[in-house]
């Protein structure tokens, strides 16, 4: 069965050619090809086609090549199924398209014609590196708003995720391993139709919980540990990505809980924001604020919100962007608005910085953490010496920390979170 039914093919390659405007150039969105394993002779890194390629075909084999001509149609050139590839890997039998050997004579039929190359490189092609700068733009903005189709596999891998914190859930316990959690969880996510981890797992019990992309492994979850999972499954190239932060026994410690309300009423107002037209560095700041006047209550901060979120101050405790575009791979499109450069709000390099729109997929992933790299650094000490109580971190330090993370979908109305059936 095809991932994505030919209709659906055709309307987003309708947008795609109504973005393009009326004078593209030709366009090639090339499916890449596989990554040699360093020394490993035949042994590839699993594949992933370039993205633009796979949402407009449906296919996740490489070496293929969608061609568009405005003045013409489109055409799939695909690599054909050989010998090898039966004897080795077995099927091949549903691959549709032209053999990818007939695209330099499709391409000789149009001498004299600008070609863009998008995605995967195409051999023996002199590609318009500023016009394919320009298509990649317009295509990112026609990608970003997620369509029906896409929306049905992210609620299938949501639902698989849901199924692998669940099962986590139930086997953290004290004495049992960051590593053992992580196992439980991803067979669960497999036996629910996973067909990957979007992403490599994350479990960091007591202040592993402080390093943001922690590589779980032998420790041992203690009783006054809480442990930190973020996680996702893959369905075809599909991704959710969910954290949530559970305590080690039946109830956290009073810091932990203080820690935990607050990162949850952050992510909660957070959520709220998530609307048409709202910038996203704004759902930032509204979680910032929330941490900010929290940290004070806390006796952790002390100064004006505002002034502790102009500083940079917050992102000592919230080192991160509240969150990315997620769906297609577990960081999709997201980038700039058109004519943006980078830029700081909260003390973070915002590498997503765009208004909302209508059926957008955003992870909103607020945390706070108490990350021994960022309190005992000379320099933030210094420049923040008169807005953090220093000596009261002793006692926050072992909290390690807490992040809580949704998939939200922007809607006309209110936003609809695709990871709600994960209890929080
Ligand atoms: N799952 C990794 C992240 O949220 O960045
Ligand atoms: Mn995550
Ligand atoms: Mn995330």
């Amino acid at each position: 069965m095809p991932i994505f039914e030919n209709d659906v093919l055709e309307r987003r390659r309708q947008r795609a050619a109504d973005a393009f405007g009326d004078d593209p150039p030709i366009v090639l969105f090339g499916a890449g090809k596989p990554v040699q394993i360093p020394g490993g002779q035949d042994q590839t890194y699993p594949f992933i086609p370039y993205p633009e390629y796979y949402w407009l075909t449906g296919s996740r084999r490489w070496g293929g090549v969608l061609a568009y001509d405005p003045g013409d149609s489109w055409r799939h050139f695909v690599r054909p199924v050989s010998q090898n590839e039966r004897l080795w890997e077995g099927g091949g039998e549903d691959v549709e398209g032209e053999d990818v050997a007939g695209l330099k004579c499709w391409l000789d039929q149009r001498p004299g014609r600008p070609v863009a190359v998008i995605g995967g490189a195409v051999e023996n092609v002199k590609n318009d590196p500023q016009r394919a700068a320009a298509l990649q733009i317009s295509i990112d903005g026609v990608r970003r708003r997620k369509d029906a189709a896409e929306v049905a596999l992210i609620e299938r891998a949501a639902a698989a995720t849901a199924a692998g914190h669940a099962r986590a859930r139930e086997t953290i316990r004290p004495g049992v391993s960051e590593r053992r959690i992580r196992i439980e969880l991803e067979a669960e996510m497999f036996r629910q139709g996973a067909d990957g981890a979007a992403f490599d797992t994350i479990v960091g019990a007591g202040t592993h919980a402080a390093v943001l992309h922690f590589e779980p492994g032998d420790r041992i979850v203690e009783p006054d540990d809480l442990v930190l999972i973020d996680a996702g499954a893959s369905i075809a190239g599909y991704a959710a990505d969910v954290t949530r932060t559970y305590p080690a026994a039946d109830r956290f410690t009073p810091r932990q809980q203080a820690i935990y309300d607050l990162v949850l009423a952050a992510q909660l107002e957070a959520i709220s924001t998530c609307r048409k037209d709202v910038e996203w560095h704004e759902v930032h700041r509204a979680a910032a604020a929330v941490i900010a006047l929290g940290l004070c209550d806390l006796g952790i901060l002390r100064g004006e919100p505002d002034v502790l979120l102009d500083s940079g101050a917050i992102s000592l405790f919230l080192p991160h962007g509240v969150g990315h575009m997620v769906g297609l791979g577990v960081r999709d499109v997201g980038g700039l608005a058109a004519g943006r450069e980078v830029s700081v709000h909260c003390g973070i390099r915002m590498r997503v910085d765009l208004p909302l729109e209508e059926d957008f997929l955003m992870t909103v992933e607020p945390g706070v953490y108490f990350v021994p790299a960022l309190l005992d650094d000379p320099e933030r000490r210094e420049r923040f010496a008169n807005m953090v109580n220093w000596d009261a971190l002793a006692s926050w330090r072992p909290v390690g920390g807490v992040r809580i993370e949704d998939n939200v979908l922007i809607t006309a109305g209110d936003p609809r979170i695709l990871t709600a059936e994960i209890p929080k």
